[in-house]
């Protein structure tokens, strides 16, 4: 049977579930103070504590309810590794059953799962030996991805490995700005390889068990856009290779798929992010919705379905969302009919959350979260993107 399109959005465990323990949780209480003086005391220290996020834990059979109103077929989300296990190699069979739960919720109302394995967040134990740094990484990573997969792949087909390593790499081993703050470039090298063989080997470990399942990682790529002239064509090229291939290239022969997340374009002139910024959202980012064209075209040559993984922006008002979703639908079919074999669209994010060390301001929801009250409010834009899954679906 072939597949339909799917259309669905995204969330990632930490940033929705709530109630976490982990090496963000702990990171969050130790820098709450410094990021809201950073912010010039705009944003009160708890907007940077994740605490109960949007309770998701307890109330995904809600937001199921709602993404299936919004006419989404499938959904995107990921399992909390610190809490199926919580001390080293000790599994909590509770938890499982919890994502077990979480899947069957999904498929009893018709939406695909989506499943990503790692999100960034850690189990205390393992970013205490050093995390993504660790010689063993891939290997406590593969032993996690073996009781998951066992315990809930009869029910899953499709499979994210781990997601952004280029994000996740670049903020806590280059940038200084995620835990653990380390600026190396020794251990952002170790810990992107490491990432590469968590993905192999998740590859290897879920195929055996289920061949017809679907692998793949996500990627955060970005249009690099040369000014033109030699040097900035080199720049773009060079940082196009080093942030965006560099891990495809390496875990490419072990995928079934490629996740693209888009969010970013980047303007090189004699520099980077040189945008005219003529739109941006909340959090500054340029909209640019003809990027994701370029992108497309650009992975289009590996001969690989694609998934869109994540796409979205901020905006608290919503008055640009609805826009936002449609231009970026129209650039994607664009690319299909040049070429690109995209097969689903997910939009970050089904509903406002925690977003890492920028906290609650940023609202990426197709529904708004009142904090207080955990009320869901299904915004204007969520419907516009349910209008054109349903035009998409008739074209
Ligand atoms: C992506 C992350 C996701 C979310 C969006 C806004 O880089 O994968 O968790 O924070 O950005």
């Amino acid at each position: 049977m072939a597949e339909p399109f799917f259309f669905g959005a995204s969330t990632s465990a930490h940033q929705v579930e709530g109630w976490n323990n982990n090496d963000w949780t702990e990171w969050e209480k130790a820098n709450a103070e410094r990021l809201s003086r950073e912010s010039g005391h705009r944003y009160a220290p708890k907007n940077y504590i994740s605490g109960r996020a949007c309770d998701e834990y307890h109330r995904f059979r809600e937001d199921f309810d709602i993404a299936k109103a919004l006419s989404h077929n499938a959904h995107r989300f990921s399992i909390e590794w610190s809490r199926v296990e919580p001390k080293e190699g000790l599994f909590d069979e509770k938890e499982i059953g919890h994502y077990r739960e979480v899947v069957l919720a999904l498929r009893e109302r018709g939406i695909e799962p989506f499943v990503t394995l790692w999100h960034w967040t850690l189990p205390l134990w393992l970013s205490r030996k050093g995390g993504a740094e660790h010689m063993l990484f891939a290997l406590y990573y593969g032993r996690y991805t073996k009781k998951i997969v066992e315990s809930l792949g009869a029910d899953v087909r499709f499979w994210i490995t781990v997601n952004e390593p280029e994000v996740f790499t670049g903020n806590e081993y280059l940038k200084k700005r995620w835990p653990p703050q380390k600026r190396s470039l020794r251990s952002w090298y170790r810990s992107t390889m490491h990432l590469v063989h968590a993905h192999r080997a998740a590859y290897g470990i879920i195929k055996k068990r289920f061949p017809k399942a679907k692998v793949g990682a996500t990627m955060n790529l970005v249009y690099f856009e040369s000014g033109g002239g030699v040097v900035n064509d080199t720049i773009a090229a060079g940082a196009h290779f080093l942030r965006d291939r560099h891990f495809l290239n390496h875990v490419i022969a072990w995928s079934d798929f490629i996740g693209l997340n888009y969010y970013f374009h980047s303007r090189v002139y004699y520099g980077f992010e040189k945008n005219l910024n003529q739109e941006v959202s909340d959090m500054g980012w340029e909209i640019y919705p003809e990027g994701i064209y370029k992108v497309l075209i650009d992975l289009a040559r590996r001969g690989m379905p694609i998934y869109i993984t994540e796409n979205g922006l901020a905006d608290a008002r919503d008055d640009k969302r609805g826009l936002f979703i449609t231009e970026h639908l129209a650039y994607i079919r664009r690319a299909m009919e040049d070429g690109a074999d995209v097969r689903g669209y997910f939009h970050w994010s089904l509903i406002d959350n925690f977003e890492w060390d920028a906290g609650f301001w940023p609202r990426f929801g197709l529904v708004e979260m009142n904090y207080e009250t955990m009320a869901r409010k299904i915004r204007p834009s969520a419907f516009a993107y349910k209008t054109a899954i349903e035009a998409w679906e008739r074209k």
